[in-house]
This record gives structure tokens, sequence and C-alpha cells, in this order.
């Protein structure tokens, strides 16, 4: 492929709206006490904008999740690779992911969360295609809602790569 990108959401518009994001949950979450847990590898980026965003004392643990398909999508069925080492009891947790698709990690996720009691459970993305939706689930933050494009950058890789792109794009082939 003769490697052209083509920006669909720029740097720029991904800071004003993270910064929207972060004031909000801020607002939210005041009187509680926040747990983020960032859902790796391709919320990375984001979830370490958003957090700083958030004016509040929180907490952020991390955990690995994975879809054993092929590379591009998910095949629905979610495994956990690295899993969470807290007790989330007292926490209202907020589970940040990079993008829900067929809503088959999100959805995984927040059962499995679930089952471990805490105070109170949301999720965060930053982006959302709301066409491909496999089961019913709406984030309960979430940034930009695109059409069913392959995207890379900001945390999201294609192939094994281009997570540390500062814009959200697609590749044009020519
Ligand atoms: P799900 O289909 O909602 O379970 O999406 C799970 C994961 O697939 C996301 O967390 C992403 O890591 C990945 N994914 C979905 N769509 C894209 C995309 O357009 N580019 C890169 N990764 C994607
Ligand atoms: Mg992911």
């Amino acid at each position: 492929m003769n490697e052209k990108r083509k920006v669909v959401i720029s740097k720029e518009e991904i800071a004003e709206k993270v910064k929207e994001l972060g004031e909000v949950i801020t607002n939210d979450y005041k009187d509680k006490n926040l747990l983020v847990i960032s859902l790796l590898k391709g919320s990375f980026v984001f979830t370490s904008d958003l957090v700083r965003k958030i004016n509040l004392k929180l907490r952020v643990e991390f955990m690995t999740t994975s879809s054993y398909g092929n590379d591009e999508y998910s095949s629905g069925k979610v495994k956990v690779i690295n899993d969470l080492h807290a007790d989330i009891k007292d926490y209202d947790v907020l589970i940040v992911d990079d993008i829900v698709d067929s809503g088959n990690t999100m959805k995984f996720i927040l059962d499995y969360l679930k089952e471990k009691n805490p105070k109170s459970i949301k999720s965060c993305v930053l982006l959302d295609k709301p066409e491909r939706r496999e089961v019913e689930i709406e984030a309960d933050y979430y940034g930009f809602k695109i059409p069913d494009l392959f995207i890379a950058g900001y945390g999201l890789n294609y192939g094994n790569h281009y997570r540390n792109i500062e814009d959200i794009f697609v590749f044009e082939e020519d």
C-alpha cells in the first residue's frame, strides 16, 4: 500500500473534545471516589490526556483486553490479558477505552467489573462507531461518533503501528 494518510479528526479537535469531557467528568464525579480503569493498549494516549483534564483526586488502574479475531476487528470473544490488581468496592469506576465498535469489549468488561461490586460503574470512550454495533450498548461519555471507517492514530493501531500519530486518520490508497 502506498501510504497516504487522510486526517479524520485533527489533534486540535481531539484536544478540545478531551478538555470538554474532562470538565463534564470533573463535575459529575466531584462528590464521588473516582477510579479510572483504562483498557490497554488502545486507550493509553486518550487516558493520559483525559485524566489530566479531570480536576479531582482520582486513581488510575489498567487492564489489558484483547479479542480473539484478526488484527483489525474483534471476534466477539473478549479475553482479559492483564487483570486488575485492585479491590474496586469503594470506588466509582469509570472505564476508559479508545472506541466502541461492535460493543463486545465494553459489554464484556462492564459485566466482568460489575461482579466485583463497585459503588458505581460507567464508561467513557473517545470514539463511537454505532453502525457496527453487535450488542446493545451505549457509552455514558463519548467524544465523537464516526462512520464505519477503520481508523488509526491517537493510540489506535493499524497492524502493530501508528499508535503514536497525533491525529486520527485513515489510509487513502492510490
Ligand atoms: P469492539 O468491537 O467494540 O469490541 O472494539 C474493540 C476494540 O477494537 C477497540 O477497543 C479497538 O482497540 C479496536 N478497534 C475497533 N475499531 C477500530 C478501528 O477503527 N481502528 C483501530 N482499532 C479499532
Ligand atoms: Mg481496544
